[in-house]
């Protein structure tokens, strides 16, 4: 077989890369672990930063999006007793969009599949070869078979726990990272809306989210530790958490449904650099992770590999290789504003129980700061709808 560029994972990043390529007349063949309906069903990001709606829309992707999806104008901000708006809108002229990442997956494999794109499910045994080369492989297994990619270069897109990652040698790059004693348990609930936006709650029992899926499907996250298991948490404890850490006494309360859906996720900040060698680009999670507090993951993913794509297009159209060589340079400096950007978010709504009297009277003072202040609000606002994409 032979593409243009292969694609190692059909998550965002590989999906919309496929996209963004086809738009400018270059093939690619994307490789994808699992199945189209697992793909299509993993629950996780749900929020888009103003400029991934306006890249989907101007792509072609938006219009499900547009029609399912809740645009919000601000969110919500509680601790110690009471409730504080961020209005986005205001403060940057920008909003977010509600609409889950796997409906995003959901929208760019039909669009690549009705143009004739190659995404090839429930590949086994990815491994890379010749990336120094002008012509690395890609070699799997497809059907039972082994298979045989040629390209003039790759991208890995498959996540953290992904091949592509290890395939650089250790020695051309470094990895930086950090971890935090805070997991997030997330539920899925059948119950209306309790509320019009987001609402982040900092509460000494611990940090809580209340997010949106639809109408009649709810999102709820609390803070819980990052080794905890399921079992502690029958769904009567759940509910008493989520009621203790995000009412107030204003007479609001959250409703309740049917949980459908649990699970835990542990809290990770990771970068390596750079994120190339030789002809193997990487992109998104197999790049970089951030703790989800700030909502970035889905949305550096996308970011990334529209740098890609106008690298790879350049490449193609005038066979300049500049932008190529700037890619990990122009996708560092936005993912360590995002890296920056998730660890402040973090670090201010989660209560660490080893924390100092004084480091929580400190992180109190952040919170105040940051909903009194016009400027500190405009900070968290311009970072959380997104800075600028750059070229
Ligand atoms: P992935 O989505 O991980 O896709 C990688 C794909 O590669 C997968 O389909 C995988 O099966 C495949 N793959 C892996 N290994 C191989 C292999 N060897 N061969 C072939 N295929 C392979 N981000 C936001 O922007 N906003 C949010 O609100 C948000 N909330 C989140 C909440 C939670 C609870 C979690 C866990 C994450 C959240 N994120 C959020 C992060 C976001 O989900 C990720 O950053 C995003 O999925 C990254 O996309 P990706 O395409 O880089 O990687
Ligand atoms: C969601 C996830 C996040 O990480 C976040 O910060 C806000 C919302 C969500 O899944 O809806």
């Amino acid at each position: 077989m032979r593409t243009q560029v292969g694609i190692i994972g059909a998550g965002p990043a590989g999906l919309l890369l496929s996209h963004l390529l086809h738009l400018q007349g270059i093939s690619s063949v994307v490789l994808e672990a699992r199945s189209r309906k697992e793909i299509e069903s993993t629950i996780r990001a749900g929020v888009l930063e103003q400029g991934t709606i306006d890249l989907l829309n101007d792509t072609g992707l938006g219009e499900r999006m547009m029609r399912e999806g809740a645009i919000h104008t601000g969110t919500e901000l509680r601790f110690a007793g009471q409730g504080h708006r961020i209005d986005f809108l205001a403060l940057t002229g920008k909003k977010i969009m509600l609409y889950a990442q796997h409906e995003v997956i959901k929208d760019i494999v039909k669009a690549r599949l009705e143009a004739g794109g190659e995404i090839l499910f429930e590949v086994e045994n990815v491994t890379l070869h010749g990336l120094e080369s002008s012509a690395p492989t890609i070699r799997f297994r497809y059907d039972g078979e082994p298979v045989e990619l040629q390209c003039d270069f790759i991208a890995g897109c498959d996540g953290y726990h992904g091949v592509a990652r290890p395939a650089l040698p250790a020695s051309m790059h470094t990895e930086y990272q950090r971890s935090y004693p805070f997991g997030w348990l997330g539920v899925l609930v059948e119950a209306p809306r309790s509320s019009e936006e987001l609402i982040y709650a900092y509460h000494p029992r611990g940090f809580a989210l209340i997010s949106t899926r639809s109408v009649t499907v709810q999102r709820m996250y609390l803070q819980c530790d990052p080794h905890d298991d399921l079992a502690n948490w029958p769904d009567h404890r759940i509910w008493e958490e989520l009621h203790a850490r995000t009412e107030l006494n204003d007479g609001w309360r959250l409703k309740e449904g049917r949980i459908t859906q649990k699970n835990i996720v542990a809290m990770r900040s990771f970068v390596t650099e750079p994120m190339q060698y030789g002809r193997l680009f990487l992109a998104g999670d197999a790049a970089h992770i951030v703790p989800p507090t700030g909502a970035k993951g889905m949305n550096l993913a996308v970011a990334d590999v529209r740098v890609l794509s106008h690298a790879l297009g350049d490449y193609y159209t005038s066979g300049s290789s500049d932008r190529l060589e700037r890619y990990s340079a122009i996708c560092l400096r936005r993912v360590w504003k995002a890296q920056r950007f998730s660890w402040w978010m973090t670090t201010l709504l989660h209560h660490d129980d080893n924390a100092s009297p004084y480091d929580l009277r400190r992180q109190l003072a952040d919170l105040d700061y940051v909903t009194s202040s016009r400027a500190a609000a405009t900070t968290l606002a311009e970072n959380y709808v997104g800075l600028p994409m750059e070229d």
